[in-house]
């Protein structure tokens, strides 16, 4: 397995539904190699492209972004935390809001995903956050916990696991929470108990060129989960400088 203390910062590209051989050729070909070791660049692509992905690699690791909670048989469509592993990759977004909404993931389900990627050394970014709704109520703490509690298992710890928070109301939307809105909510998580006091925590939503700075520079934010801006290399470039 990949090891995390290595790195003081994660920048994770989440492709979703995107790409094809020419924008990965493009991509790669443009890529910066980034200023610092210590700093962790990951592109989270299409299962089919990260064969390819693969043996284009330079200094930066791949993700996947699902994999099934089964290992082997009659699942027609799944893709194993096992079969990602012969590929050799280091790390699997689960639990993505769009998975959970559109797919209907549940915790559960999402703690069985990260179970069977940790047998396979592989890192799982979980992902979780609250609505808008959520938000409007009040209720932010009480969903991060609910889903911290259910879809963390025990067998995670800080060396074998990423905590994504991605406010779903932020995702792809242009909108942020302020500064002191993401640094409370990491101290929450963080905080939670002691299990993830020494956790990599990244931060997620409408990640950009002009706020990732801000952003990385909050005391508990190890770095970032970015989505549309993962797709225009320049701009990718200038956040992970
Ligand atoms: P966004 O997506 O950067 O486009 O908001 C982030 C994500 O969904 O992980």
């Amino acid at each position: 397995m990949i090891e995390l203390k290595h790195f003081s910062s994660f920048f994770i590209a989440n492709w979703k539904l995107n790409g094809s051989f020419d924008f990965i050729d493009n991509f790669i070909n443009n890529l910066s190699t980034g200023k610092s070791t210590k700093n962790c660049i990951t592109l989270c692509v299409p299962y089919v492209y990260l064969s390819y992905v693969s043996g284009r690699r330079t200094t930066f690791n791949i993700g996947a972004q699902d994999c099934s909670i089964f290992e082997s048989g009659a699942y027609t469509g799944e893709i194993s935390a096992k079969m990602l592993r012969e590929l050799e990759i280091d790390f699997c977004i689960i639990g993505h809001s769009e998975r959970r909404q559109y797919f209907n993931e549940t915790n559960e389900i999402v703690k069985q995903k990260a179970i069977k990627l940790i047998e396979n050394s592989i890192v799982p970014i979980i992902c979780i956050g609250e609505s808008l709704n959520d938000k409007e109520k009040g209720n932010t703490h009480e969903v991060l916990g609910n889903q911290i509690e259910n879809s963390i298992p025990e067998i995670s710890n800080e060396l074998n696991t990423i905590i994504a928070y991605e406010p779903i109301w932020a995702i792809g939307t242009g909108l942020t929470p302020s500064i002191e809105e993401i640094d409370v909510s990491h101290k929450f998580i963080r905080n939670l108990t002691s299990k993830y006091n020494n956790y990599k925590i990244v931060y997620g939503g409408s990640v950009n060129a002009k706020n990732s700075k801000l952003i990385s520079e909050i005391e508990g934010v190890n770095g970032s989960l970015i989505g549309g801006c993962s797709l225009k290399i320049e701009e990718f470039n200038q956040i992970i400088s």
